[in-house]
């Protein structure tokens, strides 16, 4: 029998509840994996109040009862014809992608063999389970900014949103390439994004943004898209790129429908495009969107094994009392949410 954590309908707080249903089997290249730990992320808190729901709806990821979760950490139960890297009793962490198969809220998830990845011995699975999504999503936001390791060294970058997630994560990545980073992170928290190798630390406040020099190489936004043009406009002339996750695709389709909701997101990434263009003509723009990504999770692989990569948690919550853990994501608390089915 697998129990599975429920959304049973769009509400804020999430209306939550939990269902047995018949174990479900890996078919050929996946691994059936019995859960020991998964996260809540912000998308999970906004999905469960049915964000994105006309865009995922495409996906079959909006229909309610929904199981949300896209991260895992646990234990192989069983694995699917052709499966080599895998085997039962081993542990694991990995990723689901959004789909029509539901999410890793789960006592057990069938989950495709490219989205696994051994986990190490001694790393507890609660600190495995706040990665996958968290890392990939900034690694493709990195990544289509054209910064990698080879030509990090000494690049300015500025990064919204430097205490949370995403920010720590990028931060991690960020010192041992050389780069030099300035962090605009929440009250209290500049000595912690100092400490994560920040050179330059500022708290959020409506002057801090137009008050940075133009100087950075590389911008990442995970915090604001009101923000977003006033950040393209601290890119100097060779910059190399922005990258944003907090972008209003979905939020657009949601409010507007599909053909006003795509002509507002045309026009409000033009917008940003044209300011990035302005200040950098050879720089990129990308709006990130997560998915699972194989490059980025060679990438966690690596940086789990080196012990380099790690997010505080703070508050971990069975299934029954799941509720609390959406709600500490909702008001903002430092430390991520993991729930222990
Ligand atoms: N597009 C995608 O596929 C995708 C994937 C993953 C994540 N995301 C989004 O990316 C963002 C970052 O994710 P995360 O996991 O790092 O979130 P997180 O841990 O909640 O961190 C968010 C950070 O942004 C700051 N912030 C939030 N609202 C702000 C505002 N209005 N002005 C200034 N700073 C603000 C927060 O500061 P405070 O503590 O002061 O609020 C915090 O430092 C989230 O919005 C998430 O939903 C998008």
């Amino acid at each position: 029998m697998r129990r599975e954590l429920i959304c049973t309908g769009a509400a804020t707080p999430p209306r939550l509840a939990v269902r047995g249903v018949d174990l479900p089997h890996p078919d050929a290249g996946e691994v059936l994996v019995r859960v020991q730990a998964s996260s809540v992320n912000p998308i999970d808190v906004k999905r469960a109040a049915g964000y994105g729901a006309r865009l995922l709806g495409l996906k079959g990821a909006a229909r309610f009862p929904l199981v949300l979760g896209n991260d895992v950490a646990g234990v192989v139960e069983s694995i699917g014809a052709g499966v080599k890297r895998f085997a039962p009793g081993q542990r694991v962490y990995g990723l689901l992608g959004t789909g029509r198969a539901g999410g890793a809220h789960a006592s057990h998830v069938v989950v495709p063999q490219d989205f696994l990845l051994p986990a190490p011995g001694d790393v507890d699975p609660t600190a495995l389970a706040v990665l996958p999504y968290s890392f990939t999503t900034m690694w493709l936001a990195l990544r289509s900014t054209g910064i990698r390791a080879g030509n990090a060294r000494g690049a300015r970058v500025l990064i919204h949103g430097a205490n949370g997630g995403l920010g720590r994560l990028a931060m991690q990545v960020l010192q041992p390439w050389g780069s030099r980073v300035t962090a605009i992170c929440a009250k209290g928290q500049r000595q912690g994004c100092l400490d994560l190798g920040a050179e330059v630390a500022v708290e959020h406040d409506p002057s801090c943004i137009p008050s940075l020099p133009t100087m950075y190489d590389v911008v990442l936004n995970f915090a604001n898209w009101d923000d977003d043009g006033l950040l393209a406009s601290r890119l100097h002339a060779q910059a190399m790129g922005q990258a944003t996750t907090v972008h209003p695709l979905l939020a657009n389709f949601d409010r507007l429908g599909w053909l006003s909701g795509a002509w507002a997101s045309r026009r409000d990434q033009r917008r940003v495009r044209a300011i990035v263009a302005s200040r950098a003509p050879k720089a990129r723009y990308a709006w990130t969107i997560f998915k699972p990504d194989q490059e980025a999770l060679a990438m966690l692989a690596e940086g789990v094994e080196a012990r380099r990569l790690v997010l505080p948690v703070g508050i971990t919550e069975p299934f029954d009392t799941a509720v609390a853990a959406f709600n500490h994501v909702s008001a903002g608390l430092p430390g991520r949410a993991v729930l222990l089915p």
